[in-house]
């Protein structure tokens, strides 16, 4: 029988490593989509070295620019290959930043990194996903957001062009934006044999060495924050969960948390005109 194959983003370090370690642990072929080739290689070898299977790969990809998440689609649908499981868990979320940056595309690269390439990514291979006897798309967002239950996407100015800029905003925005596209994207593949599901990301220790700007006041904060965190392997399981259990295959639309149980999201979130609202500026960005 043909292998399934699942595709993570930002699966050289925290949550993405671990659970493309576990995937490859239960015999799936693991496709980890990096924007670094020296990172990229050496979680690679990790992965394979920890979950004993060998078909792991390297997929070059820099989710803040739309010409390398072209051409990272093009790469695999050369190879005409079927794609089960594709995970969105890469992120920008650099918490010492006081200005907003803008990419190549001149976006500001939250928005892009953590809104706009997922779902540009996901459009460019969901024919791929098609191929698969039953696809799954998981998007991460955060439980950060239930503290900030009235957060509403700046529709006018999601890239803070004329707004004053924070970065937590830009990111909690860009999480409450995945939590609406994937509610938008269940109800579009309601007839198909693909379902989409987001997952809650909770409190996770991170590894603060690869934010070398944080400020050292941030840097105790987070070793406070720490203590109550989960580890990425912990986490990892409901992605795994999502991605692998049978007894989830036909449930679409729903918001996970660590626990694998389904929570609620925002009235806000919910409401089909902010999605559809949310939805047709996002489309604007895809050229
Ligand atoms: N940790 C938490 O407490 C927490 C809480 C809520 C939600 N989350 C969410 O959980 C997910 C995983 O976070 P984590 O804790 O595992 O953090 P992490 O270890 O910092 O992982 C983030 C990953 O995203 C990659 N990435 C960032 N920008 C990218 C880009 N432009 N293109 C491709 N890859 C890019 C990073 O690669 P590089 O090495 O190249 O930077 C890294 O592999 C994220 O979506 C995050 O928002 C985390």
């Amino acid at each position: 029988m043909e292998k399934e194959v699942c595709l993570i983003t930002g699966a050289n370090s925290g949550i993405g490593k671990a659970a493309a370690i576990q995937i490859a642990q239960k015999g799936f072929r693991v496709i980890i989509g990096c924007r670094n080739k020296e990172r990229g290689t050496t979680a690679l070898v990790e992965i394979q070295e920890k979950s004993n299977n060998k078909d792991v790969e390297l997929l070059m990809i820099d989710m803040v620019s739309q010409k390398s998440i072209k051409h990272a689609a093009d790469t695999l649908r050369a190879r005409n290959m079927k794609l089960d499981i594709l995970i969105h868990t890469a992120a920008d979320f650099d918490i010492s930043r006081k200005v907003p940056l803008y990419s190549k595309d001149n976006v500001e690269t939250v928005w892009a990194t953590n809104h706009i390439g997922p779902v540009l990514f996901t459009s460019l291979l969901i024919d791929r996903i098609k191929q698969s006897e039953q696809g799954r798309i998981i998007t991460i967002a955060s439980k950060g957001l239930t503290i900030h239950p009235f957060l509403r996407i700046n529709i006018n100015d999601p890239e803070f062009r004329d707004s004053r800029f924070s970065v937590a905003r830009a990111y909690y925005q860009s999480k409450l934006a995945q939590i609406m596209y994937t509610y938008w994207l269940a109800e579009e593949l309601k007839n198909s044999n693909i379902t989409v599901n987001c997952i809650r990301v909770t409190n996770v220790k991170i590894d603060i060495q690869r934010y070398p700007y944080v400020s050292k006041i941030m840097k105790f904060m987070y070793d406070i924050k720490s203590k109550f965190s989960i580890s990425p392997e912990q986490m990892a399981r409901t992605y795994t969960y999502l991605a692998t259990s049978q007894e989830i295959s036909s449930i679409s639309g729903k918001c996970f948390d660590e626990k694998n149980k389904i929570v609620t999201s925002s009235g806000y979130s919910k409401n089909k005109n902010n999605i559809n609202t949310l939805m047709n500026i996002t489309m604007k960005y895809l050229k």
